[in-house]
């Protein structure tokens, strides 16, 4: 059956994208951001994982606010990244692994979660950017894919428990795939931040500090918080923590900490990085 080696959660925002085109990883402003990488990396060296399923929110490329699933999963043999308006290069297109996507799928719903099944999935920075943080400078991303989206965009979202439990599903669903691939999960988003309205800029050190110790040492604690709980604690962006709650949960039960790192700000985002080994 396949292992899942760990998990990384970590904050997708576009700029990213600018610096890493431009070659500022040294630069003042960027330094303390991309120097969180190297550990995780050396970590992805050592568990070598042959594929990653990446939990991330749609920012508006493949899903629009006319449709929006609560919960989908790629089932694509390919996934292009396209223009999204930021000047960002877009990407090759990344690999699926339609085995895993199908099996996931199958065993999802018959856990209960009736997820949207898609056989062409766009990717955005939400996606591409962490891989490319994880492995940088590769014509071709070194592991294949299943994408699986979570809306943490248009209201009604999912509730915290809820996505931890979707979480505990994915995990189950990897560990019972027939194969000896070696899977890694990664989360993406967060931590606080909030692009619009009057409290745009908002951020909120205390509790994200508090967030990403209790997801290591006891993941259900942010599960007390009602999803307007924490875009007031977060931020109406911050709520993509959702994101790393159900990486938390395909994990299972203990992990350790492998790697963190927290920087304020990345454009308008407190930029976080934790990176987990199942015990
Ligand atoms: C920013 C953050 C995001 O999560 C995102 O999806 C887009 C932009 C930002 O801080 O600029
Ligand atoms: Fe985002």
């Amino acid at each position: 059956m396949a292992r899942i080696v760990g998990g990384i959660n970590v904050t997708h925002v576009p700029y990213i994208g600018r610096a890493i085109a431009n070659n500022l990883q040294q630069d003042a402003y960027w330094k303390p951001f991309f120097d969180g990488f190297p550990p995780v990396r050396d970590w992805l060296a050592k568990v070598k994982p042959d594929v990653a399923v990446v939990v991330y929110n749609d920012h508006g490329l493949n899903f629009f606010l006319d449709k929006m699933p609560t919960f989908a999963v790629g089932a694509a043999p390919q996934y292009q990244n396209a223009d999204e308006g930021w000047g960002i290069p877009t990407l090759p297109p990344y690999t699926g692994d339609q085995d895993l996507s199908w099996h996931m799928i199958e065993s999802l719903i018959e856990d209960e979660f009736d997820i949207t099944t898609c056989q062409e999935m766009l990717v955005d920075h939400a996606f591409t950017l962490p891989l490319e943080l994880l492995w940088p400078n590769q014509k071709q991303c070194p592991v294949r894919t299943v994408p699986v989206c979570v809306n943490t965009v248009q209201f009604p979202l999912p509730t915290a428990a809820r996505c931890f439990n979707f979480g505990r599903a994915i995990g189950k669903a990897i560990e019972s795939w027939d194969s000896d691939a070696r899977v890694v999960v990664i989360g993406t988003g967060g931590l606080s931040h909030q692009l619009d309205g009057q409290r745009a800029g908002f951020i909120n050190k205390e509790f994200d500090l508090m967030f990403m110790d209790k997801l290591v040492t006891d993941p259900l604690w942010v599960t007390r918080y009602s999803v307007p709980d924490l875009v007031e604690l977060t931020g109406t962006q911050g709520v993509e923590l959702l994101n790393w709650l159900t990486t938390r949960g395909a994990l299972g039960g203990e992990v350790t900490k492998v790697h963190a790192n927290y920087h304020i700000p990345i454009s308008n985002t407190a930029s976080g990085l934790l990176a987990m080994e199942v015990v």
